[in-house]
């Protein structure tokens, strides 16, 4: 099976590019299954309810959220219907939306996609292994689930790291996100589970982590509150990751992909 996962997009110029690339991606890499990350899609701060349904028409399969889940608070009413927008998992339980849904594609076969948040520099919340785990006592890869999908959503490399050699064997990807600057680390681990520790952000690369440079320095320099940050709206880097599984639903092999703007081109070969 062929996957994608795409980091967090940043406002319109990250949404519009991740709605350009979709169809491309999905045609030129084969693509069975298409998840994006859309935390920051509203100017920055969380997600409405149409830019959902846009990426979801320019053929997303989910679409995970993160620490901006609430920022734009129609999407608490969406989230309780809409089962392929997904928040992370060790929220407190009765916090609206899931955390995982598994998604049956047309030809038959099933994915999970589960979200989980760190807990290194982030809100405090219930143990992101723990909450995993209890998971997958219910989900086993195999027999009639062909991939297990995982976003961490964390700020820490360490804790993403243990995170996907904690979970190593028994699901398909852990990829992170949050940070919105991919890293280079894209490995198979030794039991099969594909891994990166950051796709990095859909967005505007010249921009302090997708804000327009300016006051985000100047926040730096003075140590003072001062213009409210926006995003960047240059050209966009989409940036994800391609993984392929086999039989099993194991990965056998993960890479990046980067398209656009300002960051270096990747395109898996196939
Ligand atoms: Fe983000
Ligand atoms: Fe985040």
């Amino acid at each position: 099976m062929k996957l994608l996962i795409l980091g967090d997009l940043l406002g319109r110029t990250g949404r519009e590019a991740a709605i350009r690339a979709i169809p491309e991606l999905r045609a030129r890499l084969k693509l069975d299954f298409v998840a994006v990350n859309a935390e920051n899609a509203s100017h920055g701060f969380g997600l409405a309810p149409d830019m959902a349904q846009a990426l979801f028409a320019a053929g997303a399969d989910a679409i995970t959220l993160g620490n901006h889940a609430w920022d734009r608070r129609e999407i608490i009413a969406y989230i309780a219907q809409e089962k392929r927008l997904i928040r992370p998992l060790n929220y407190p339980s009765g916090t609206p939306g899931a955390g995982s849904v598994l998604i049956t594609l047309p030809d038959g076969r099933r994915v999970l996609i589960a979200q989980a948040m760190g807990r290194l520099f982030m809100d405090p919340l219930d143990c992101p292994f723990q909450a995993v785990d209890e998971l997958l006592l219910r989900h086993r890869l195999g027999n009639n689930l062909h991939a297990i999908l995982v976003d961490f959503h964390g700020e820490a490399t360490s804790e993403k790291m243990a995170f996907g050699h904690a979970f190593d064997g028994r699901v398909s990807a852990v990829v992170g996100t949050h940070t919105h600057i991919p890293t280079a680390d894209h490995q198979v681990l030794p039991r099969g589970t594909g891994y990166v520790t950051d796709l990095g952000m859909c967005g505007d690369y010249d921009s302090v982590i997708g804000m327009t440079k300016e006051p985000a320095t100047a926040r730096f320099i003075r140590k003072m509150p001062g213009e409210r940050l926006a995003p960047a709206e240059g050209p966009a880097t989409v940036s994800g990751a391609f993984i392929e599984t086999d039989e099993k639903g194991l990965a056998i092999r993960i890479e990046p992909v980067r398209l656009g703007g300002r960051l270096a081109p990747a395109m898996p070969v196939l």
